[in-house]
């Protein structure tokens, strides 16, 4: 397959390039600077000039609490470019992966999220990444609307990762207070990037979840990566409310992957087994 790449220098994005040339697709990796999605008409040149088999768009705004007063930039970038990319990949009967957020719920639920939950998002970035998921349901039927919740990978920024902010404050302080009411399911990259490369070999088109088994609270979570470093310091659980966050979080939004285990023939690893993983591969431990 012919696989073009939007946002291709985000965390998940390069996981989604290194895996797809492992397997033998031929990778078209096209970061912001190459490809601003906002922009239709570039949008329109990329598409006809390189004629993909598939575009995954992984390009998108993750500031969750700058998105409450930059909302117009929010909207474009996650609303309206990937309106653009589902018009134009609809003309030329392009497949388009795209990826939402467990932020589009607001988290009263008791159990995880499916398919079938109505989103009602309670922040601005929520917001946003729920028009790009109208766009691209209005625009293509050729879709895979793909959710993903805590992503977290080797590769890209700090500031997008809650693994690697955890290890960042361990290695500055002795003391450290997570939030304990704030409770989802861990993505890692390399087994989202896989599963993804699977689904688009299925033709089944439309809405997914996709995550690591099972759930966990930031507390529990740094819990676990703490032990593993072997860190010293002393780790405190906290309310959400102490640190006085712009944006609202939900409190709880661990994502349903049914059916994908129906539609891929497996489940992902557990999020344990995937953090560890990741530890031996950004930590080597
Ligand atoms: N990170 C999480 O915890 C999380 C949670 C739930 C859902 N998601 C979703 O999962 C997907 C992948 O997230 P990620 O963590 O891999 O994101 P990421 O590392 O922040 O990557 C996003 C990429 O998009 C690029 N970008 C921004 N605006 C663009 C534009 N107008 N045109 C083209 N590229 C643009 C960014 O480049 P610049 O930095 O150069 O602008 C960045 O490289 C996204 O849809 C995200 O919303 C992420």
């Amino acid at each position: 397959m012919k696989i073009l790449i939007t946002g291709a220098r985000g965390q998940l994005a390069r996981d989604i390039v290194k895996m797809g040339i492992q397997k033998g697709h031929e990778v078209i990796p096209l970061g912001h600077k190459q490809l601003d999605i906002v922009d239709f008409t570039k949008v329109q040149e990329a598409i006809s000039a390189f004629n993909p088999n598939v575009v995954i768009n992984c390009a998108a705004y993750n500031a969750v609490d700058k998105a409450e007063s930059d909302w117009h930039t929010a909207l474009m970038i996650n609303g309206i470019g990937p309106g653009n990319l589902a018009l134009i990949c609809h003309r030329h009967r392009i497949p388009l992966v795209h990826f939402s957020t467990d932020f589009v719920f607001d988290g009263r639920k008791k159990c995880p999220y499916t398919i079938a939950d109505i989103p009602s998002p309670l922040n601005k970035y929520g917001q946003s990444k729920l028009l790009g998921e109208q766009e691209v349901r209005h625009l293509t039927p050729y879709h895979y609307l793909i959710r993903v919740s805590w992503v977290f990978g080797a590769e890209g920024k700090t500031e997008v990762n809650f693994a690697k902010k955890v290890i960042s404050w361990a290695q500055k302080g002795e003391k450290l207070r997570i939030v304990a009411d704030q409770i989802s399911s861990p993505s890692y990259t390399p087994d989202v990037a896989q599963a993804v490369l699977e689904l688009i070999q299925t033709g089944r088109f439309g809405l997914y979840h996709i995550a690591n088994s099972g759930y966990c609270s930031r507390y529990e979570w740094a819990k676990f990566i703490l032990k593993k470093m072997g860190w010293t310091g002393e780790l405190c659980p906290a309310k959400s409310d102490e640190f006085q966050a712009i944006a609202k979080r939900p409190p709880f939004s661990a994502l349903d992957t049914f059916p994908l285990k129906e539609v891929i023939k497996y489940q992902l690893p557990d999020w344990q087994e995937a953090t560890e993983r990741f530890l031996k591969e950004f930590l080597k431990i």
